[in-house]
């Protein structure tokens, strides 16, 4: 069972006292920001910035609104999360906690060992999540068996998102294999048509690595590689392809890529200023947003090449104790409003997910998030759902960190090579593994 008050706050406490003593936090706090009057509020903290993003979370301002529920949008602009990570942190140290925050994976439990965790027990017992969400997921949500985050979506990392018109423009077919991909980048460069939008930070090369590791191997070898963290897999002949289909990837992407945004790099693509783009599914959301429909204009093609992994990533947020009844009324509003069917389907629809909420209808939803959701039951049939390192859904701070920097390092030094990135990559994930057990 997770910690009564009592105990929570004399962990916390505990935490505070070596936090501070190790000069790292400071002094950690569980009140959040003073109630201003009863109505219940509550601060979101996310990074959801980008058009598509701010859109999807006006959906849910708006529900909590109408159940008499002020939500505070507190949005920290940086794809993937780290500033916002840095900012709760910070949030915490001043005694500013947020009602909740967007974290995911394993970073959930991470969470809990902290004592400063509230509880969303209550409203999934009442709506009955056990039965609404895949046991997996719903097991990532726990702490000690209750409740303590919110799954918002599934999202599908490996796509491929290409302007059809820009491959009609080279008379290029639809890539579905990896030669045929290549076939295509060639034609695209030979036209001077940019081929890929993309590399503009860590992050976005990250993503499309996550998406390559799918082309050389199933989802047992993503496993065995970048969720086990098997010595063997790491350095195989399979990664060293992975790296080799990276240096394609870049030989082919827009030179002065560096610092830009992939809502950015999304919007070269509908705009046709570039042909394709390796990203999430989030990408589907700028595109509607920008008045193109997925699947049509712009059309979603799963990585060409993948053998059979469905790489997903569920985004979600986590409780923080709440110092007033009215802010935890506030917390228990917004888990029931999240997973209600209703909000499953308009946010998602905005947001270029598929609701993670089973059984919910997807009448209405474009191609694209119909063919996710068939290939997210597929692959699950399969034993094919991975979850994916790039977004956090594997591996917490250190491993992942050491995985980002090898990849940082290969993409920026054009003259390493993939044999000698295999071979780091797995001696920096053992060592990362080591020191993260100390
Ligand atoms: C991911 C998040 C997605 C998406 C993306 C870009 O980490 O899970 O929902 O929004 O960042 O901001």
């Amino acid at each position: 069972m997770p910690l009564n008050p009592v105990a929570r706050i004399m962990r916390a406490t505990a935490i505070a006292a070596t936090l501070s003593a190790a000069g790292t936090l400071g002094i950690v706090g569980t009140a959040s920001a003073a109630d201003s009057g009863d109505k219940p509020q509550i601060d979101v903290l996310n990074w959801w910035t980008s058009g598509s993003e701010a859109k999807s979370m006006r959906v849910l301002q708006q529900m909590l609104g109408d159940k008499g529920v002020k939500m505070n949008n507190d949005a920290v602009s940086g794809g993937g999360g780290s500033n916002a990570r840095t900012v709760l942190k910070s949030r915490i140290q001043s005694h500013n906690t947020p009602g909740v925050a967007q974290i995911k994976g394993p970073k959930i439990q991470q969470w809990c060992e902290t004592g400063l965790i509230g509880s969303m027990d209550k409203a999934a017992k009442s709506d009955n999540w056990d039965e609404h969400v895949a046991p997996r997921i719903a097991k990532s949500l726990q702490c000690d068996g209750e409740y303590v985050a919110v799954p918002f979506n599934v999202h599908r990392i490996n796509w491929l998102w290409v302007n059809r018109s820009l491959l009609k423009e080279v008379d290029a077919e639809m890539p579905q294999t990896w030669s045929q991909f290549v076939g295509v980048l060639k034609k695209l460069k030979k036209a001077d048509i940019t081929p890929i939008a993309g590399g503009g930070n860590t992050w976005q090369v990250g993503t499309a690595f996550d998406a390559l590791v799918g082309t050389v191997g199933d989802a047992k070898f993503y496993r065995k590689a970048l969720i086990k963290l098997d010595q063997d897999a790491l350095s195989s002949d399979k990664m060293v392809q992975a790296f080799k289909r990276l240096r394609t990837i870049q030989k082919y992407t827009d030179p002065n890529a560096a610092g830009l945004s992939w809502n950015h790099n999304t919007g070269m693509v509908v705009q046709g200023k570039a042909a394709m783009q390796i990203m999430g599914d989030w990408a589907k959301g700028e595109i509607t947003n920008d008045g193109k429909t997925p699947g049509e204009e712009i059309a979603c093609v799963t990585m060409p090449g993948n053998k059979n992994s469905y790489i997903y990533n569920v985004d979600t947020f986590e409780a923080f104790t709440v110092d007033s009844k009215s802010r935890q009324k506030a917390q228990a509003v917004f888990a029931n409003t999240v997973m209600s069917p209703a909000f499953q389907r308009k946010f998602n629809m905005a947001k270029g997910s598929i609701p993670v909420r089973e059984g919910t209808s997807l009448k209405g939803f474009d191609l694209c998030a119909k063919r996710s959701a068939q290939l997210y039951k597929k692959a699950k049939k399969a034993d094919a759902l991975v979850p994916s390192m790039s977004q956090d859904m594997a591996e917490v701070g250190a491993v992942k960190g050491a995985i980002f920097d090898v990849i940082a390092k290969f993409y920026n030094t054009k003259d390493m090579t993939a044999q000698d990135a295999a071979e780091t990559l797995a001696s920096r994930v053992k060592q990362a593994k080591q020191m993260s057990q100390l």
